[in-house]
């Protein structure tokens, strides 16, 4: 929705009396925290909220529950979405800066390109949370939001060993490993929590690579990361590797995908090439727990999706947004993980959950879908 800020609130925040309420409670000057003489009112605190692309289902999600939230609460609000493209969304921030708002939601793009523009949030006493992805190379981010990232990629690594019994079984099978965007810090955690599971099987052959594009170490990961999440770029990747590494016959029994929209297309070139649900087809995994995907799922083209209720995610950042605002501490429950090179954020890390085929039902029942979306 457009900006249409209030005009008390610009005024406050010319005033400094809002900006010097919301600092006190950032965790750099938690140590001065009565300068400002009382906590501000939802009706007078301004967020905005920087979503990366409307592109993926999840991000249309998060903002528009977060949004709608905040707004229920009465906070002025503005959502903006950068259709994944950096100069957009740092267009956006700046736009949001200098039209007063006291507290920026960031989910970014690319996680080291806005250090300039935080930098201007906070010389105008901005308040900065990191939604989902952390905001790397800059002093400037107060808090962080997220679901265990590695721990999604443990699960991940996990369901790859049950399913193929990787314990008990002789092997050897064939996999096929992604990783996600090389500028997305999540990416990371993503790749080390599945790897640290999955590489001890590689090491002992259990688990072969046919194409080679296994990363030397968790380091590496950006090696085969597939740029913006893209499913046009992970198919013709999927594409590639069948083609040329698989066209005598061999067979892909697993794919470690990080996430849907990754899965999305590997599931079109594992089709495309001839693979169909049912025996055979490898198990291939997922986060999101997008429509598409457990409409695949339920077709027998996806294995699982770690699913993150981004309701959660959402309702965890309003609550932060209610402490800043009321000039309380801010709850965190990870003060050790999220260093972004400049200092280790303060974070609230929600626990992510595995959907299976069999399992659905728990997104019906948690009304993240209805019946009829899933076509149950
Ligand atoms: C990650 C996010 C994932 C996934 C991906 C693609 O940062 O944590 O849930 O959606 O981006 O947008």
């Amino acid at each position: 929705m457009s900006l249409a800020w209030k005009k008390s609130a610009i005024a406050m925040v010319a005033a400094g009396v809002l900006v010097g309420s919301m600092a006190a409670c950032s965790t750099e000057r938690e140590a001065e925290p009565e300068s400002t003489g009382g906590a501000a009112a939802a009706e007078d605190t301004v967020v905005g909220i920087a979503m990366p692309t409307k592109s993926l289902e999840r991000w249309n999600r998060d903002g528009a529950h977060l949004e709608g939230l905040l707004q229920d609460a009465g906070y002025e609000t503005s959502l903006q979405y950068a259709d994944n493209k950096v100069d957009q969304q740092i267009t956006q921030l700046e736009n949001m800066i200098n039209q007063g708002a006291d507290v920026l939601v960031i989910a970014p793009i690319d996680d080291t390109a806005l250090a300039p523009t935080l930098q201007q949030a906070a010389d105008a006493d901005i308040t900065v949370i990191a939604y989902d992805r952390l905001l790397l190379g800059t002093p400037n981010v107060d808090y962080y939001a997220t679901f265990d990232n590695y721990g999604v990629g443990t699960m991940q690594g996990e369901f790859i060993v049950e399913a193929l019994d990787l314990e008990n079984a002789a092997g050897p099978f064939n996999l096929e490993p992604f990783a996600g965007s090389p500028d997305d810090n999540n990416a990371k955690f993503f790749f080390a929590g599945a790897w640290d599971v999955l590489s001890p099987y590689v090491e002992s052959g259990k688990l072969v690579v046919p194409s080679g594009k296994q990363p030397a170490t968790n380091d590496d990961w950006q090696s085969i990361g597939i740029q913006g999440w893209s499913s046009d770029t992970a198919q013709s990747e999927m594409e590639n590797r069948l083609n040329s590494f698989y066209a005598g016959g061999a067979k892909v029994d697993v794919v470690l995908s990080p996430n849907d929209s990754l899965a999305l297309g590997i599931a079109q070139a594992l089709e495309g090439n001839g693979y169909a649900p049912g025996d055979g087809y490898p198990v291939l995994t997922g986060q999101d727990a997008d429509q598409a995907n457990v409409l695949n799922m339920i077709a027998g083209k996806q294995s699982m999706s770690v699913w993150k209720d981004t309701r959660a995610l959402g309702d965890q950042v309003a609550t932060m947004i209610e402490q800043i605002v009321a000039g309380e501490d801010v709850e965190v429950n990870d003060e050790e993980t999220y260093d972004n090179g400049e200092k280790t954020v303060p974070t609230y890390l929600l626990q992510p959950q595995v959907i299976t085929p069999d399992t659905v039902e728990v997104l019906v029942d948690s009304e993240f879908y209805s019946a009829d979306d899933l076509g149950l």
